[in-house]
């Protein structure tokens, strides 16, 4: 299992009482997000996995902007499961399932494996600030559930910083990647080539690309 826990609550909200944790990121990214993702999924109806959710706090605000998808949140740390769970309470949303707890590092992880029911065939999975914060063997896994759940033509999102071409798009981002590495070697911002030769090894393809605020991007991934 890898090491990273997020220091959720440091530089945001404290936690609360009942576990809901916050991410200060989450208040600057969640709109500009749901303005890329919208344009796929606003109106669609389905079922769409969160991978590393975190804090929960997005698959709640894009629960309340998309109410005919049922959303799953899942990570894999205990802490990070309970506020998810405590942010979908307080939500109150019926789309949103409990969140599962899914180590995608294991090449064969699979959504609510011990469920009754599970989701459908994905129309997409969301996934941000994960593959750079952890070794490459979880991009691996991330992508090959991805080939596994994703419905024919549906969308695999990834939120964060990138490097193209080996070269890093912003001094900040090439800063951050030198402390990630630094902190642990098996980490590090990933380049788009390499993300896009992972895809095409289990059958998807990079559909589209989006800049965004602070130096970070969307990229779209799509199941042929
Ligand atoms: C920087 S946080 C991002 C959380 C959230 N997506 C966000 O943007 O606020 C990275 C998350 O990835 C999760 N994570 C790390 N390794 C993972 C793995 N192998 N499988 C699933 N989740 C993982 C961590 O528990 C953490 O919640």
């Amino acid at each position: 299992m890898a090491g990273y826990v997020a220091e959720f609550g440091k530089n945001g909200r404290p936690v609360e009482a009942d576990g809901r944790l916050d991410a200060a990121a989450f208040h600057r990214n969640h709109q500009p997000i749901w303005a890329v993702l919208k344009d796929y999924l606003a109106g669609q109806s389905g079922d769409v996995l969160e991978a590393g959710s975190g804090t929960g706090q997005h698959v709640v605000y894009f629960a309340g902007q998309a109410p005919d998808i049922t959303w799953w949140p899942s990570d894999l740390h205990a802490a990070h499961l309970r506020s998810i769970e405590a942010w979908r309470a307080d939500a109150g949303l019926a789309n949103i399932q409990p969140p599962q707890p899914i180590d995608l590092s294991d090449p064969a992880w699979s959504p609510a494996p011990s469920a009754a029911k599970g989701p459908d065939k994905l129309l997409a999975i969301f996934c941000a600030n994960v593959i750079h914060i952890a070794p490459w063997r979880v991009a691996e896994g991330l992508f090959a559930g991805a080939a596994r759940h994703l419905r024919t033509g549906g969308k695999l999102f990834l939120y964060g910083p990138f490097k193209r071409g080996g070269k890093h798009t912003a001094l900040s981002n090439a800063v951050f990647d030198t402390s990630l590495r630094e902190r642990d070697a098996e980490w590090g911002v990933r380049d788009i080539v390499d993300l896009e030769k992972l895809a095409e090894s289990v059958g998807l393809k990079l559909a589209g690309s989006f800049d965004m605020p602070a130096n970070n991007m969307i990229l779209v991934f799509a199941r042929d």
